[in-house]
């Protein structure tokens, strides 16, 4: 059973599912270059197929993560909570509703599409429940025979949190909550308030919440978000419209409780960071209250999470601490580029019946170059290289990073999801407290208060944070222990915690490899990543790299076992 899972929103992907385990999946926008690529994901199709050395016609389904004719049960709901509100009318259908009719009407094309790029062929196509697909993207390749799962996003055709049971291959849906009631839409519109992108830079919210104080949480978590005694919550989507806030406008009730909203570019007061902490404590609280519910109605202590919200890694590394579950399983692309991964086994065993045998414990399903691809580039480009054996390529770059260099590091299979993992990584010292400004001036440019992770050798990261389990995806903040804070100043956040990614030895060896040849130099098993990119997606390809390369003034580049230093100028 060959399916090819797309989602053709807001992050488009692709994943081919080959006999119920997942061969190759790519988010669109790596190749468009384009963050954030909406619309038909014919590049990621494309490096699915060939990745697979497969033509479209060998596919039995092509499926997607949405089901277009549900777009009407939007429209009533959506309706009805603007009937009270004009300017919201407006702004709802000239951002939200129109801006979406491209890829609604995609959906409705989806064969002619494919058969455009692809040509005919004997394959079917179907349509999953976008929540099911969330749902289905983390409990079938997670290691759980059985979870309670969790999906919250800004939202699907209508769903914006949905509580699920999973046991071997079954999904089973618990409760709902439906728009207007959206945690994902409403930290998005806090997220324009703070002059940030939405849908984009919500991260920055987090990272930014941790140096004010939640002020605000009282009054937001009694009039806005209110959590109710069966399990849900509902949210007064008056107070600050998500819609409105992308066109840059907020109603009085916002405005009389926030003050003014940051104009982009201004200088983060207070104010701002006080809000983005509110934000972030009464929508941790929601999740909380969420998932205690479904634990008590699952009596399970493992946990699946999906949908944008699940991106909260802050409130994720507090679910062991204020919930019962023990277990936690999030994909590395938990969002919407994840929806196709979900559609896509969600279908293999519907229609096999077959058993789950895949648990996805690696993000490395993208394209690949071999080292004679990389060369060519290089040669191209007239820039001096060494090739070099695999100890003497770790020692040198280990012992440059530990000198306080940068370097960039490109390796075998690029990231699924939104994180580099050590294939296409900025890495740096982590126990240079100076990294963080080096970086920012050399590379990122980007806001001081953004915190930047660690990825640290599995079997030590106990000796380092507040948590014994794995994260291989870098998707839980946990506490630093107390006396290793000052040991790894670039990793750990002004509030005291890190977002590791803990490295194992058998998924990604020779990054494993490197951290250890730095433990060897200076007794600290973790390196500081961050990803390959400058205002632009993650690189893929050898080319995207070298011209990232040059662009930064980072001092070497790694491209598989090429060793390239910069010339002094
Ligand atoms: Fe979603």
């Amino acid at each position: 059973m060959i399916i090819l899972g797309i989602n053709n929103m807001h992050d488009a992907s692709a994943v081919l599912v080959i006999d119920g385990r997942v061969v190759a999946a790519a988010e669109e926008e790596r190749f468009t270059r384009v963050k954030h690529t909406k619309g038909f994901p014919v590049n990621a199709m494309r490096f699915c197929l060939d990745y697979a050395g497969i033509k479209m016609n060998d596919v039995d389904i092509v499926c997607a993560s949405w089901k277009p004719w549900a777009l009407r049960v939007r429209t009533t709901l959506v309706l009805k909570s603007i009937l009270k509100s004009p300017d919201i009318f407006k702004a709802k259908t000239s951002r939200g509703m129109g801006q979406m009719q491209n890829e609604w009407s995609e959906l409705f094309r989806l064969r002619g599409l494919v058969e455009k790029y692809f040509g005919k062929g004997k394959y079917k196509i179907e349509y999953v429940d976008h929540h099911l697909a969330h749902a289905a993207s983390a409990f079938l390749c997670s290691p759980f025979e059985r979870a309670a799962i969790l999906t919250v996003d800004g939202a699907g055709e209508a769903d914006t949190t949905v509580l699920w049971t999973g046991e071997g291959t079954e999904i089973g849906k618990l409760d709902v909550v439906k728009l207007p009631h959206s945690l994902g839409q409403f930290y998005s519109a806090v997220t324009a308030f703070l002059g940030f992108k939405t849908q984009s830079d919500e991260y920055k919210v987090m990272g930014l919440a941790s140096y004010g104080e939640p002020v605000y949480a009282d009054y937001l978590s009694k009039n806005v978000i209110r959590l109710l005694p069966d399990g849900l919550f509902r949210i007064d989507p008056y107070f600050i419209d998500y819609h409105l806030a992308r066109n840059g406008s907020f109603r009085p009730s916002t405005t009389d409780i926030f003050g003014e909203p940051r104009i982009k570019g201004e200088d983060i007061a207070k104010r701002y960071a006080d809000i983005a902490a509110s934000a972030q404590k009464v929508v941790e609280e929601a999740i909380f209250h969420l998932a205690n519910y479904l634990h008590k109605m699952t009596k399970l202590d493992t946990l699946c999470l999906a949908g944008g919200v699940a991106f909260n890694c802050v409130a994720n590394g507090k679910l062991f601490r204020k919930t019962p579950f023990k277990n936690i399983f999030i994909q590395p692309a938990a969002g919407d580029a994840g929806s196709a991964l979900g559609a896509a086994l969600f279908l293999e065993h519907k229609h096999t019946g077959r058993p789950r045998h895949y648990v996805m414990d690696n993000a490395y399903l993208g394209p690949s170059f071999s080292s004679s691809e990389c060369e060519r580039v290089l040669k191209d480009k007239n820039i001096r290289y060494e090739r070099l054996d695999e100890d003497v390529l770790l020692q040198r770059t280990a012992h440059a990073l530990a000198e306080g260099k940068l370097a960039c590091w490109f390796q075998g299979r690029m990231e699924w999801g939104p994180r580099a993992l050590g294939n296409r990584s900025f890495l740096a010292d982590p126990r240079r407290e100076e990294m963080k400004d080096i970086i920012n001036l050399k590379i990122k440019q980007r806001e001081q208060f953004r915190p930047f992770a660690p990825s640290v050798l599995e079997e030590k990261s106990s000796e380092y944070f507040d948590y014994s389990g794995t994260s291989p995806f870098m998707l839980y903040a946990f506490p630093v222990k107390p006396e290793k804070r000052s040991q790894i100043l670039a990793v750990t956040h002004v509030d005291g915690t890190a977002r590791p990614q803990t490295v194992n030895k058998e998924t990604n060896p020779l990054y494993w490899k490197l951290i250890k040849e730095f433990e060897k130099l200076t007794g600290v098993p973790m390196l500081l990543n961050t990803s390959f990119n400058v205002q632009e997606p993650i690189v893929c390809t050898p080319g995207e790299a070298i011209e990232s390369f040059i662009r930064t003034k980072v001092d070497y580049l790694v491209l598989n076992d090429l060793f390239i230093e910069r010339p002094s100028t």
